[in-house]
């Protein structure tokens, strides 16, 4: 299982990409995240893996941002949302990322996070230019940019599925690592071993 947590401005649609995810449903009015919420579901990706994603949702609002610190450190991949026909929720994307960094002790999104940039209601007028995202992604080594609408039901999908692949690429490979580092150990221990001589 996977832990993994949204991040950005109340009111850009966090909930709404998870609801639409997970329950295939949008609602217009909905009622702003108080704490945080929590939902999993399970995924056959492309490759024919299978992985169980728990989905934290946090609160944007600036009074609930503490309870997000746990939460934050354990997650195993971020999106970080933005609102297309809000500027705001765009600038705020670099102190959303600097608290995330200060917390995970300034991790590296350079191919070893999965941390995804996310421009949701793409149904609506578009505040900022296409440069100015792609700017912001490269600048922080974002694994991933994509344009959502939980209310058309535009890459929520992809998103799912392209967070699913980079999650198995990086922790599975970093498992292979560790198995590896396993048995060399082992085998240093070869006598008397009974993980390298089952037989013993
Ligand atoms: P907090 O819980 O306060 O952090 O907000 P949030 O980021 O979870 O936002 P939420 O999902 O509650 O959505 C806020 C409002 O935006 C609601 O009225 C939604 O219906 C609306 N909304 C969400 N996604 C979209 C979208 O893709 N397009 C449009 N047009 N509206 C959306």
């Amino acid at each position: 299982m996977f832990k993994l947590i949204t991040l950005g401005d109340s009111g850009v649609g966090k909930t709404s990409i998870l609801k639409r995810f997970v329950n295939g449903k949008f609602e217009e009015k909905t009622i702003s995240t108080i704490g945080f919420g929590t939902s999993t579901k399970d995924m056959t990706l492309k490759n024919g893996n299978k992985i169980r994603l728990k989905m934290i949702d946090t609160a944007g609002q600036e009074n609930y941002q503490a309870l997000a610190t746990t939460y934050i450190k354990n997650a195993d991949a971020v999106f970080f949302v933005f609102a297309h026909d809000d500027r705001e929720s765009f600038s705020n994307i670099k102190k959303w990322l600097d608290n995330f960094k200060e917390i995970n002790r300034g991790v590296d999104f350079n191919k070893t996070f999965p941390a995804y940039l996310v421009g949701n209601k793409c149904d609506l007028p578009h505040e900022m230019k296409k440069e100015e995202i792609q700017q912001l992604k490269t600048d922080n080594n974002f694994y991933g940019y994509i344009d959502t609408s939980a209310k058309d039901d535009i890459g929520i999908n992809q998103i799912f599925d392209d967070i699913g692949e980079m999650l198995i690429t990086i922790y599975g490979n970093r498992k292979k690592k560790q198995n590896v580092k396993l048995a060399a150990k082992h085998q240093k221990q070869k006598k008397g071993c009974k993980i390298c001589q089952p037989d013993l």
